[in-house]
């Protein structure tokens, strides 16, 4: 059945202790969305997930990008799904048997899967120096989008670059975009194809991804209310 949410701000949660939930008292009063990722699964394994439940009603994305044999994701999902998150991931170059997998081993969840395609630290002439392919970058996307699509996935991890683009040609598919940021001045951090929340909306994300510029602000809960109202607004 075709999955179709509301537009949503993701807040990346990227602490390495248990900071985390001093940083989500802060959020009782919001319908928050996390995003978790390795950072933190790696240091405390799923009793975080079980832990951030138990105390808060979020969302949870659980951002662990898998990329192994077919077999291999397919059980690290069928485990992952018992912890009933909302979204996980894998990447899109693990190929159309492993997308195909993992999307067999969430079928009787509730958890959806996204396809991270070219991540957004990465500059258009790493894909040719570093990944060794004279495919442009919007192809990639765009071919990687065309596989979860194949595979029936929910969507895909992009950039807002590549967002119109995606959805011209598949408007069912779901688009998280990561590499956001307020103004077009602000300090990137390590990612290349950035854009801030107000483009994002315009170019059609579904959904945005921002961790440094709320959990590294001076007051994260009016950043996140500034960056959601600026996303969702549809009076523009
Ligand atoms: O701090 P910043 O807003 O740059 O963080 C972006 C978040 O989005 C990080 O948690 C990162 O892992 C995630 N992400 C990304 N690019 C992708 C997929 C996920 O930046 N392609």
């Amino acid at each position: 059945m075709l999955f179709k949410p509301q537009k949503d701000v993701i807040v990346a949660c990227d602490f390495s202790d248990n900071q985390i939930f001093d940083f989500l008292e802060k959020f009782q009063q919001e319908d928050l969305f996390i995003k978790i990722g390795m950072e933190l699964f790696y240091k405390f394994g799923p009793d975080i997930i079980r832990k951030i439940k138990k105390k808060f009603d979020f969302k949870i994305f659980l951002d662990l990008k898998l990329h192994d044999i077919p077999n291999t994701v397919f059980k690290a999902v069928s485990n992952l799904v018992e912890l009933e998150v909302d979204f996980i991931t894998v990447h899109a170059s693990g190929g159309k048997e492993m997308m195909m997998r993992a999307g067999d081993a969430a079928k009787n969840s509730t958890t959806k899967i996204f396809a991270v395609t070219v991540l957004t630290s990465m500059p258009k002439k790493s894909l040719r120096k570093e990944i060794f392919t004279n495919e442009n970058l919007d192809s990639v996307v765009l071919a990687y989008a065309n596989n979860a699509f194949d595979c029936n996935l929910s969507g895909i991890i992009c950039s807002v670059k590549e967002v119109r683009r995606v959805k011209n040609k598949f408007s069912d598919l779901l688009c998280i975009t990561p590499g956001i940021r307020y103004e077009k001045t602000d300090i990137k951090d390590d990612q290349v194809r950035v854009a801030t929340p107000e483009k994002a909306r315009r170019e059609g994300s579904d959904f945005i991804v921002v961790g440094r510029p709320i959990i590294l602000s001076d007051d994260p809960l009016s950043t996140y209310q500034k960056i959601r109202k600026e996303f969702t607004r549809t009076d523009l």
